[in-house]
């Protein structure tokens, strides 16, 4: 069947990859506006998570499409790993000569099963935390602790090394590559990764330093 040849051809992992990788990258930028509202106040981000709540129907089909996205990207990410260690020789295209020795590039498996792990921590502390408290006050008294904070400081520096090649990779995947853009595309693999390590790493940082104590 087309769809078998397709999901089991090396232009068919890698689009899936590609393609899984920038809905997961699309749902990291409203996860983080959502977020941002923790640097305004804990009455502005408890309304936020409220008002999302208020759509259970929304929230459900949302939360099963990011799973079955991590499920597969972690899953054909995993099963490439170990396809490309078996056989070196059918390693699949997301390496060019340009890239293939960036600390970025030699660590995405690493990197992938790293944030797999974090995500399980921080769904299973936030998403099925505690009941009858409200969220702003579990992310205040979990970010707060100091191993906690640390963790999640770690996960975010880890996904900023994973996004800044993953979205490049991504990019190349759907042909964008023009020397007009390169010089651009080159930037943003190094500004978005930056600006999301600040924005989520800087949660923590408030809470552990003592900043967001009235939050
Ligand atoms: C300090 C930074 C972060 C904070 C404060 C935060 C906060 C939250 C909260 C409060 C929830 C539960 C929402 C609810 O059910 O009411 C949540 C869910 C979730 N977060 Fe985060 N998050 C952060 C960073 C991240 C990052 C970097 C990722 C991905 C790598 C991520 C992935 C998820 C996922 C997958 C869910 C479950 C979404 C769903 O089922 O709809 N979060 N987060």
């Amino acid at each position: 069947m087309w769809f078998i040849r397709f999901v089991t051809s090396s232009i068919g992992k890698k689009l899936i990859m590609g393609t899984t990788g920038l809905l997961l990258f699309l749902f990291l930028c409203t996860h983080a506006a959502g977020n941002a509202t923790i640097y305004m106040s804990s009455e502005v981000f408890q309304s936020y998570a409220d008002e999302l709540h208020s759509h259970p129907l929304i929230v459900m089909v949302f939360s099963l499409v990011i799973f079955v996205l991590f499920v597969v990207h972690a899953g054909l990410g995993i099963f490439l790993f170990l396809e490309n260690r078996r056989d070196p020789g059918c390693r699949y295209a997301v390496n060019t000569r340009v890239v293939s020795n960036s600390l970025a590039s030699r660590t995405m498996p690493y990197s992938g099963l790293f944030i797999l792990l974090f995500v399980l921590v921080h769904v299973f502390g936030f998403t099925f935390g505690p009941e009858h408290v409200p969220i702003s006050e579990t992310v205040k008294v979990m970010l707060s602790g100091f191993f906690y904070g640390l963790f999640y400081i770690i996960s975010f520096i880890i996904l900023a090394i994973h996004l800044s090649h993953g979205f490049w990779s991504m990019l190349q995947t759907f042909g964008l590559n023009h020397p007009r853009y390169n010089v651009l595309i080159a930037r943003l693999t190094y500004i978005l990764p930056a600006f999301f390590l600040l924005l989520f790493g800087g949660i923590p940082l408030y809470f552990m330093s003592g900043a967001g104590a009235s939050f």
